[in-house]
C-alpha cells in the first residue's frame, strides 16, 4: 500500500516537473531577456544622449515624452515580446508597475542593501506567458534629470521637467540606486 502511494506521488511529481519551465529553457529566456534589455537599454540611451549634445534637457525632456514609448514599440515588435520600463517611482504617468513588478523592485532593493548582486529573473505565468525581469541601475549620466534637486540635478532641468510632467517624483537618486525594472513579456 504504501509503496502504491509512493509510486502514485512520484508520479505525480513528475507530470508537474514535465508542466513546468525546464532550467534549459529559463536559460534561453534569460539570454533572450538580457539581449532585448541591452539593445532597448542602448536604443534609449544612444537617442537620449545625441538629444542632449544637441539642445540639452530642454530637448530632450520633450523627447523622452514623445519618444520612449515609441522606440520601446518598435523594439517590441522587432523581437516579438513586450518591452516595459517600470519603477516604484514614475515620471511617466502611462507606465503602471504591476504588482509582480514592484514585489520585484523590493526584492533587489532588499538584495542592494544587503550588498548582494542582482541577478535577472525569468518566471512563467499562469497563462504560460514567460516574463524577464532585470534591474535599471542609475549611472552618472542618469543625474542630470534624475539626481538630486540643486546637487546632481538643477533647478532649471528640474522645472523642464515638472512643466512636462507635474506629477513626477522620479528624483533624488545617486549612483546605483535601483531606478526600476526591464519588464520583458514574450510573445512565445
Ligand atoms: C534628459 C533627461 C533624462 C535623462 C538623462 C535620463 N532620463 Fe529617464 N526619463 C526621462 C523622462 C522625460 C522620462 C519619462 C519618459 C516617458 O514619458 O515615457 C524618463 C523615464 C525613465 C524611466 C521609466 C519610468 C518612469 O519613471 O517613467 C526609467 C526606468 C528611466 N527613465 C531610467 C533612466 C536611466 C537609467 C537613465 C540613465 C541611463 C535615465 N533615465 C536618463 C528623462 C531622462
Amino acid at each position: 500500500m504504501i509503496k502504491k502511494v509512493f509510486i502514485l506521488f512520484s508520479l505525480i511529481i513528475l507530470v508537474a516537473c514535465d508542466n513546468s519551465f525546464s532550467e534549459k529553457e529559463q536559460q534561453k529566456y534569460i539570454s533572450k531577456g538580457k539581449e532585448i534589455a541591452e539593445a532597448s537599454f542602448n536604443e534609449l540611451s544612444s537617442q537620449l544622449m545625441s538629444q542632449m549634445k544637441e539642445g540639452g534637457p530642454a530637448q530632450a525632456v520633450p523627447f523622452c515624452k514623445e519618444n520612449a514609448t515609441v522606440i520601446l514599440g518598435e523594439l517590441s515588435n522587432k523581437y516579438d515580446a513586450t518591452i516595459k520600463r517600470s519603477s516604484d517611482l514614475l515620471r511617466s504617468c502611462k507606465i503602471e508597475p504591476t504588482e509582480r513588478e514592484l514585489e520585484i523592485i523590493y526584492r533587489y532593493q532588499k538584495l542592494i542593501s544587503e550588498e548582494k548582486e542582482l541577478e535577472p529573473i525569468v518566471e512563467i505565468d499562469l497563462d504560460n506567458k514567460k516574463h524577464f525581469y532585470a534591474p535599471i541601475k542609475i549611472k552618472a549620466n542618469c543625474l542630470v534629470c534624475h539626481g538630486k534637486l540643486n546637487e546632481t540635478l538643477s533647478v532649471q532641468t528640474d522645472s523642464i521637467i515638472k512643466s512636462i510632467y507635474p506629477f513626477d517624483i522620479a528624483t533624488g537618486y545617486s549612483e546605483g540606486d535601483l531606478r526600476g525594472v526591464w519588464s520583458i513579456t514574450f510573445n512565445k
